[in-house]
């Protein structure tokens, strides 16, 4: 493990003065962007060189619409961050399902989410985010065909030069939980079964993989990873472009309560989590204890 493979991911709030912990996951805030500089000073002294932004908007829509706004949460705080800390590279996450009204990751078709319709708007999201500096583009949605809309779309506006990591593998999850609290995103009816894969089927992971890749992905995430090694592992061998592997909020989250309980050592476990992924084949960790991590290597305790 080193603290180049490291991605921190971080929580930006419309709004002023808030620093504000998540309950179901101490230890990781909310940031209005004022409050962010400070947070990114902080990240970069450990050495962690890249974060992945999550936008929390004040107003939500029937279509999202906060999520390609040109002033929208997400766009401010990469402008801010590029500003003062132009070496740390920002990824952003496209997607709609926290700009949403009903919480789910594309538009509606009465109470079903229309694939086809959702691409250009995650398509306009993406460009937004680019133009705003972001460096990366990072789309959560798992509509078919949206890293093709996105880099047709990038493409075409001048942005030839910002790559795609593509969510290829990403499974409908109950470790997502903590998070969706965060952001407040969990869908209002429903489940994401329809978009968000069975994690009954492993073979339709190198499937989704290779689509993604034939699209124009130049990076691909697997998540959440503890649960799915035996995913990383198969997309790894079977890919040859970059594989991340995503510590979701539940991982988090039963580490820290297990820990803060006493019942285990956090950073011995932490750790073994984090190199589990990275034994099964992860090129790049996107986790919450890449700031510990970091630190932890920094002081000689894990390595
Ligand atoms: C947005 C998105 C989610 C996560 C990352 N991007 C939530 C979801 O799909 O419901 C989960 C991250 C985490 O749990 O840490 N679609």
């Amino acid at each position: 493990m080193n603290k180049d493979m490291l991605i921190y991911p971080l929580f930006v709030q419309e709004g002023t003065g808030i620093h504000q912990e998540i309950p179901a996951m101490p230890g990781q805030y909310r940031y209005s962007p004022d409050k962010l500089c400070a947070a990114v000073d902080q990240i970069a002294g450990t050495g962690v060189r890249a974060i992945l932004l999550f936008g929390i908007p004040q107003q939500k829509d029937e279509t999202g619409t906060g999520a390609w706004a040109e002033s929208g949460i997400v766009q401010k705080s990469v402008r801010l961050v590029k500003q003062e800390f132009p070496d740390m590279l920002v990824i952003t996450d496209v997607c709609l399902c926290g700009y949403t009204s009903h919480g789910h990751c594309g538009v509606l078709d009465g109470e079903k989410v229309d694939n086809d319709k959702t691409l250009p708007l995650l398509a306009k999201t993406a460009l937004s985010h680019a133009q705003a500096g972001a460096d990366v583009v990072a789309p959560s949605d798992m509509m078919d065909g949206r890293v093709k809309a996105i880099r047709d779309m990038l493409d075409a506006q001048g942005c030839h030069d910002v790559p795609v990591m593509s969510y290829a593998v990403k499974y409908a999850s109950s470790f997502y939980g903590p998070f969706r609290d965060a952001v407040g995103s969990a869908p209002a009816f429903g489940d994401r079964k329809t978009y968000q894969m069975d994690f009954h089927n492993a073979k339709e992971a190198v499937r989704e993989a290779l689509l993604d890749v034939d699209e124009g992905a130049d990076m691909l995430i697997v998540k959440p990873a503890l649960s799915y090694l035996d995913i990383v592992s198969s997309v790894s061998r079977h890919i040859n472009i970059p594989v991340a592997a995503y510590s979701v909020s539940g991982e988090y989250s039963m580490i820290k309560a297990a820990a803060k309980a006493g019942y285990i050592d956090e950073t011995a476990v932490a750790y073994e989590s984090a190199l589990s992924m990275i034994r099964a084949g992860a090129d790049i960790l996107i986790t919450y204890y890449a700031k510990d991590l970091a630190r932890w290597l920094n002081e000689g305790r894990i390595g």
